[in-house]
């Protein structure tokens, strides 16, 4: 599978070919609706999130005397935030291919470049740094670089998907604590405080879904690679960036005795909810499923081989999700008069088994 297609490679694919989906058939489709949702995306994010991390918070109001471990957490919070640049650009280049992808990460970037900006200010408000210290703090965090922490487009789609997840987690719990509904760290109530992690939550909630969505569409087109990849992140998830902030294992300790985030957050509410999206029943029932299609003899390459796949998630729910994508990009396109011009279908995978459906008037 080449995850992108070259635009000039797409005008002469026949839309819908006879028996299964070539490669370039799937790549296309995939392609044409990240498209779609990259519009989409762009046309709500300016429509409703388009919030400014100056003057979008009463600064002059955030308390001084919040606790050490909040001001421990915003600043762990700003150290991962500020590599936007980093992940934006390694993002674009692996996805430099895919109109949709490509412009969807800078978009991203963008929203994420804000966030590292609200974080800072929350740092130099909370009047506990000094000036001085973020821009040697800064200096340090930036002489590393990050990069991807995957070789290929799917892996890190996926990656991706975890990621947003774990880190809207993250800023809801803060919220929970800066809203009073939380009293794991006394003293950190601040509306100030409270309506910045909510609105970056919110930020982050679009992504995921987002990354959800493409996820949902490779995992529909290519069932066993996605879960495959999927396997391979949960087995060595880690955030973004753990590994460049200097004062890493405080920030983790820190956030994991406020009840900000911990293993038990990530599996029950970043993996088995990104589960539950996907269709996958249970981490066990995955790597079940992968170990059982190894078993079954490889001869027609692998994209047609694995029958056995299907049974490894609700494949029925998936299609209804990415059916349901469609309808939203069609919605969108029609607004705009695309549908005239550049029509967008969904078309079926042909390798997914068949549903007994039975007739409405049974
Ligand atoms: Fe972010
Ligand atoms: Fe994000």
């Amino acid at each position: 599978m080449s995850a992108i297609v070259p635009p000039n490679a797409l005008a002469d694919v026949p839309r819908t070919p006879a028996g299964l989906l070539s490669n370039r058939e799937k790549d296309r489709l995939i392609e044409r609706a990240f498209l779609g949702l990259y519009r989409w995306y762009t046309a709500r994010s300016q429509e409703t999130r388009n919030w400014n991390p100056d003057q979008g918070f009463n600064w002059r109001q955030l308390r001084h005397d919040l606790p050490p471990e909040i001001i421990r957490t915003i600043t762990g919070f700003f150290a991962v935030e500020q590599y936007a640049p980093d992940y934006t650009a390694e993002l674009v280049n692996m996805v430099r291919r895919s109109h949709g992808r490509s412009h969807f990460q800078l978009r991203w970037g963008s929203e994420e470049e804000k966030h590292a900006d609200a974080w800072e200010n929350a740092v130099l408000f909370s009047r506990q740094r000094t000036p001085e210290w973020i821009a040697a703090y800064k200096e340090r965090l930036r002489a590393q670089q990050w990069h991807l922490p995957f070789p290929d487009a799917v892996h890190n789609l996926v990656y991706t998907v975890f990621q947003e997840r774990a880190t809207q987690l993250n800023y809801l719990n803060l919220m929970k604590l800066a809203q009073g509904r939380s009293d794991k760290v006394l003293g950190a109530v601040d509306p100030v405080l409270a309506s910045v992690a909510q609105t970056i939550a919110v930020d982050e909630a679009a992504h995921y879904n987002f990354f959800l969505e493409g996820a949902r569409l490779y995992l529909y087109y290519y069932p066993a690679r996605t879960l495959e990849a999927i396997k391979n992140v949960i087995g060595q998830f880690s955030m973004p960036a753990s590994s460049l902030v200097p004062d890493w294992d405080e920030f983790s300790t820190t956030v994991y005795k406020a009840g900000i985030y911990g293993p038990r957050d990530f599996n029950r509410d970043v993996m088995q909810v990104a589960f539950r999206n996907l269709g996958i029943e249970s981490r066990k029932r995955l790597e079940e499923g992968i170990k059982a299609t190894r078993l079954v003899p490889t001869f027609g390459g692998e994209e047609q081989q694995q029958t056995a796949i299907w049974d490894t998630f609700d494949y029925g729910a998936v299609e209804g999700d990415v059916r349901r994508l469609h309808v939203k990009i069609q919605d969108y396109e029609r607004g705009i008069g695309f549908d005239a011009v550049d029509p967008f279908e969904f078309v079926e995978n042909p390798e997914a088994p068949k549903k007994q459906v039975q007739a409405a008037d049974d």
